[in-house]
């Protein structure tokens, strides 16, 4: 790989766009290695939580490769939008938790990339926008559909109209992240929160994830029943029986995650 660094440890993979030249610019390579990485990673059994990152203290990543996409014509154009859509969408449906660390600008791409992820933390220093219109194009990476979802119709269509940047802060305030840490704790606190969600029923996170996703695409009813069906396959699995046993024995469950 020559755009992304992946590293594993105790569990969790930390996904690393690395190209700090062109502040982590997304070209169609480093989407294609993306993509690569997101597919070994899923058919995993050994990895239970994934981080997403950008290289150096600037950029989470500053949005597709504008000098890439500055010559390419419209079915081109479309090409590369449903290549990052598929990873992009690979990533949001992964069983393991995402969760994006973003350490700086997330721009276009860039902040739809974070969006696909489960969970964002972000560094003081991180800045948010969708600088598309800006350059006569439109957001192409699922940012008109991921961004009104996560934050409301209003306000999504506010920052793609106007362009403008956000801090971390106000991301927070919209919504649009989790939690907002000083650059140099947010590596330390996102893996804290990987370990934390690794030592629940990892089964049912996966399912919970599975239901939440699945059923915000679904009508009620039918999420409804989606979400009953996957409760009931819970009731398949060694973590209900441990998860219930260990509140009743008034102990720590030590689950197994099937
Ligand atoms: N594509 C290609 N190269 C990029 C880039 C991008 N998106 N963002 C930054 N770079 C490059 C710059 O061209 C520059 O390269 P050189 O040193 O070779 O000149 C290098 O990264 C450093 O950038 P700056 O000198 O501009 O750094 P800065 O601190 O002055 O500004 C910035 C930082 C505000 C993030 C600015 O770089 C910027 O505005 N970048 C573009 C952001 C943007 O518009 N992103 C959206 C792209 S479109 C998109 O993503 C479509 C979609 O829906 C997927």
């Amino acid at each position: 790989m020559e755009n992304i660094k992946v590293k594993e440890e105790n569990g969790i993979s930390v996904i690393c766009i690395d190209r700090p030249k062109s502040l982590n610019a997304l070209n169609t390579q480093t989407l294609k290695e993306l993509g690569q990485v997101i597919n070994d990673i899923s058919e995993r059994k050994d990895i239970y939580t994934v981080i997403i990152t950008g290289s150096g203290e600037k950029a989470f990543v500053a949005g597709a490769d504008i000098t890439e996409m500055k010559s390419k014509s419209a079915i081109e154009g479309r090409e590369m939008a449903k290549l990052a859509q598929k990873v992009f969408s690979n990533i949001e449906n992964m069983p393991q938790v995402v969760i994006a660390a973003v350490n700086g600008y997330a721009l276009g791409g860039g902040c739809e990339l974070s969006m696909a992820c489960d969970i964002r933390l972000a560094s003081t220093n991180a800045k948010f926008g969708q600088p598309e219109v800006g350059l006569g194009i439109i957001p192409g990476f699922a940012g008109t559909q991921r961004l009104p979802r996560l934050v409301g119709k209003g306000i999504a269509k506010e920052l793609i109209f106007t362009t403008d940047m956000i801090d971390a802060k106000e991301a927070y305030r919209i919504g649009l992240v989790n939690k907002v840490y000083e650059p140099e704790e947010l590596m330390e606190k996102t893996i804290e929160l990987a370990q934390k969600i690794m030592k629940k029923g990892l089964f049912a996170v996966s399912l919970a994830k599975s239901a939440i996703n699945n059923g915000l695409n679904m009508d009620t009813e039918s999420a409804y029943a989606f979400e009953a069906n996957l409760f009931g396959l819970c009731f398949s699995t060694d973590d209900q029986t441990e998860g219930m046993s260990a509140f009743i024995e008034k102990r720590k469950a030590l689950f197994k995650g099937c």
